[in-house]
């Protein structure tokens, strides 16, 4: 949807920012996606994420991986019920391209429900496998080579791989500590003719802050203004804490350039069943799908009517998981202060960032391998989520999960408080 502007140029903060993440024409698009994430070694080889570093360190230390984003608890019953059901009925071939009726039907419900948005089950609704392939396709659909797309940074990992597969040029707006919003002149700077995507994330990984309505009406009259599509990954709509998700499509404007992703793996604690689904006018419906039906076709069959049942549980069933995970974070919270950290109290998701600047501890890095080795607890560097060029900036923050069990949590938080800085 964006044209190129011959008028922006290299003093533009946003067009720096966007160049030094630019990738080489001569690679290849493997080489790029692992650069574009940070994982391409000066050999030429991909390296492990650190997320697969960690967990493996984790393993080998038997600690308490309070790391990587996925609970370790099952999902509600009558959801995996629903499953072995499907599976039993002979629910096991290729479902239909768009997702099976009844799981649209149901995310077309639950969006009237929970935001009061419409959304036609049949054109305005796309199943995916998982809200990665929700973002890929998305993505993949509307970057072309050379293409700006907005990140708030940190971000969740997958994006700026995402967008150095599909040649496009990251444009990170910072969201600093304490309370990591984008600051709005920032934004309006970095938006311009040359960017295709907006992509942003609410309640944000790997933060837990909820962009606030401004934000969220800024960006929509942002991608009018400079005819860009908005990508919003919706997936923790569910994990809020102190008031309800506002949904991109809930603002003025949004309906026709905004495409919503959410997922199954956090709302009902299914992260390995890969079920996500975006709701979007039609013609962008139509444009990711005409990418996601080659990359997995479909996806899911089995757990696809198990999510329709998901969807439609009672109100209680949503806000007694944000309530336990409300008291996980306050504990986990109440442990890092103890030992003085400072912690930011995140509005929704399941993680928490802790800074440990305040007890002179300045590398996360190097943190993060100390509380493994000292109280045997797995955090993950927020310089992760950043572009090399600004991991600085967010040096001594480290992020952590709450979406573990209670007694987790609560042998993590007593190992954390035991940590001598
Ligand atoms: C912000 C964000 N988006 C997307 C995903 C992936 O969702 P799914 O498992 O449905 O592909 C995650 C998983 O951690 C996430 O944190």
């Amino acid at each position: 949807m964006s044209l190129p502007d011959a008028s922006s140029t290299a003093s533009d903060p946003a067009s720096i920012a966007a160049s030094s993440s630019a990738s080489s024409s001569a690679e290849l698009p493997w080489q790029r996606t692992a650069r574009a994430a940070g994982l391409l070694g000066a050999d030429g080889v991909a390296r492990p994420t650190i997320f697969a570093e960690m967990s493996a360190l984790a393993a080998e230390r038997d600690a308490l991986n309070l790391g990587q984003g996925f609970p370790d608890e099952d999902g509600p019953a009558e959801v995996l019920e629903a499953a072995r059901q499907a599976i039993s009925d002979g629910v096991n071939q290729y479902p239909p391209g768009r997702g099976i009726p009844v799981l649209r039907q149901a995310i077309s419900d639950h969006q009237k429900r929970f935001r009061g948005l419409d959304w036609d089950a049949d054109r305005e609704v796309l199943v995916t496998a998982g809200a990665t392939e929700a973002l890929s396709a998305s993505l993949l659909a509307f970057v072309d080579r050379g293409d700006d797309v907005v990140v708030i940074e940190p971000f969740y990992d997958s994006y700026a791989a995402l967008v150095g597969l599909a040649g496009g040029r990251l444009v990170p707006v910072p969201a600093r500590a304490p309370d990591f919003l984008p600051d709005p002149d920032e934004l309006r700077a970095a938006v311009t003719d040359r960017t295709a995507v907006i992509l942003i994330n609410t309640p944000h990984n790997p933060t837990g802050t909820i962009l606030p309505d401004a934000t969220l009406q800024l960006i929509v009259e942002l991608a009018e203004k400079h005819d860009a599509v908005i990508v919003s990954d919706e997936v923790y709509e569910h994990l809020v804490f102190e008031r309800r998700h506002r949904s991109i499509g809930e603002f003025p404007g949004a309906r026709g350039r905004a495409i919503t992703v959410s997922s199954a793996a956090k709302t009902f604690s299914v992260t390995g069943w890969k079920i996500g689904w975006i709701t979007a006018a039609p013609e962008l419906v139509d444009a990711v799908l005409a990418v996601k039906q080659f990359l997995t076709y479909v996806g899911g069959a089995p757990f696809q009517p198990a999510v329709a049942v998901g969807l439609g549980l009672p109100e209680a069933y949503f806000r007694g998981e944000a309530e336990k995970l409300r008291a996980r974070r306050d504990e986990l919270t109440a442990a890092l202060e103890s030992v003085g950290f400072s912690v930011n109290r995140p509005g929704g998701s399941y993680f928490l960032v802790a800074d440990g600047a305040p007890i002179g501890l300045h590398d996360g890095v190097v943190t993060a391998r100390r509380l493994v080795d000292e109280v045997g607890v797995v955090g993950i560097p927020i310089s992760a989520f950043t572009v090399p060029e600004h991991r600085a900036d967010f040096a001594s923050l480290l992020r952590f999960t709450f979406a573990k069990s209670a007694a987790t949590v609560s042998a993590a938080s007593r190992q954390l408080e035991s940590f001598r800085p």
